[in-house]
């Protein structure tokens, strides 16, 4: 390879997008992004939701119980039964995030909040969102409508999205999961946008995903266009933008069902190895830390622990990722370049 470097040190790596899931299936795979990872935002669709502050709180012990180094930044799950009440105590309580699902657009969504009840742009949730921008709490958003066709719902949602971030202005925004060029430029077009960018959707097109249930995630990857923009985005070095897996991991006996097999991937075990390959494809290793680490630091206020005491080192180290995981790994069977020291 033309590019490669022996090694890459990531500062205080953070992953602000991942699912772990509750109980047994939490425990097998959390370890995984402890390993890549000094700190995640864990998404709250668990099948018994985080709704609550209490719930956060319980939920994070839950997760350091098996991990106790793992720095875990807390979100709570928006539903119609959200007052600003709830989200004034949940932040008295560390509460960082806001997660929005409209309902319906991806796994464990069902309690999110219907579209078409919320008014134009969600005003609906007017009281919920003054609050949270009071109280500085971020907006992570699953921007897609999910009553339009599958490759349309990203850009589709944007529009109101673009009106929310107008209408709230100190309201900080993350879209969620960007697959699209068009959600990066709404991102450089309003200073109160962010965006996650997943490693997945930076190596897969809509046509990696047909005939392989494993690249099958909600949003869905997009074209070869699209892919380009992530990847200039997320090498950019730009403030607003930053890493989130997305890993979602689902037990092979469900993820396998011919028919209504559930949405996700999981990348925790590959995903920083993953990344490494791409910055380095691209001679870009340099902005690594930014994407993976300084702008998460930034958005969310994360607390900076001593230098060297949370970096992780991947090295130059070609291996075969396994097949026979369960949950499935991504990228099974595909060689990566770089591993983990
Ligand atoms: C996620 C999951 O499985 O919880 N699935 C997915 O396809 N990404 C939910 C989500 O983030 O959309
Ligand atoms: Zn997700």
């Amino acid at each position: 390879m033309d590019n490669r470097v022996e090694f890459v040190e990531i500062e205080q790596p953070c992953d602000m997008h991942v699912h772990l899931r509750e109980g047994e299936l939490l425990r097998s795979v959390v370890r995984d992004s402890a390993r890549s990872f000094d700190t995640i935002l864990v998404m709250p669709n668990t099948r018994r939701p985080i709704l609550t502050g209490k719930d956060a709180e319980d939920y994070r012990l839950e997760i350091t119980q098996w991990t106790p180094g793992l720095n875990v930044v807390s979100a709570i799950y928006l539903t119609p039964e959200t007052t600003p009440d709830l989200i004034e105590a949940a932040a008295k309580t560390g509460v960082k995030a806001v997660k929005f699902y409209p309902r319906g657009a991806t796994t464990n969504s069902g309690h999110g909040v219907r579209l078409e009840t919320l008014g134009d742009p969600w005003s609906a949730l007017e009281p919920v969102f003054d609050t949270m921008a009071q109280l500085d709490l971020i907006l992570c958003l699953h921007a897609e409508d999910p009553d339009v066709p599958l490759l349309e719902r990203e850009t589709r949602a944007l529009k109101t999205v673009t009106a929310l971030a107008t209408r709230h202005p100190r309201l900080r925004i993350v879209i969620e999961h960007a697959t699209t060029r068009a959600a990066i430029e709404v991102v450089h077009g309003w200073s109160n946008i962010w965006t996650t960018i997943t490693a997945h959707h930076l190596v897969l097109t809509t046509n990696d995903v047909v005939g392989n249930h494993h690249h099958l995630c909600m949003p869905v990857a997009k074209s070869e266009d699209d892919r380009r923009a992530l990847l200039d985005a997320s090498m950019s070095g730009h403030p607003r933008i930053l890493f989130g897996s997305d890993s979602a991991p689902h037990l092979n006996a469900t993820k396998n069902r011919a028919q209504g097999a559930p949405f996700g991937i999981y990348s925790a075990p590959v995903a920083l190895p993953l990344l490494v390959g791409v910055f380095a494809a691209y001679g870009r290793t340099d902005h690594l830390q930014q994407f993976v680490s300084d702008a998460a630091r930034e958005l969310y206020d994360i607390e900076r622990r001593p230098r060297g005491t949370t970096a992780r080192r991947v090295v130059y180290k070609p291996w075969t990722v396994p097949n026979d995981q369960d949950p499935h790994w991504f990228w099974a069977d595909r060689r990566l370049d770089y591993a983990l020291a």
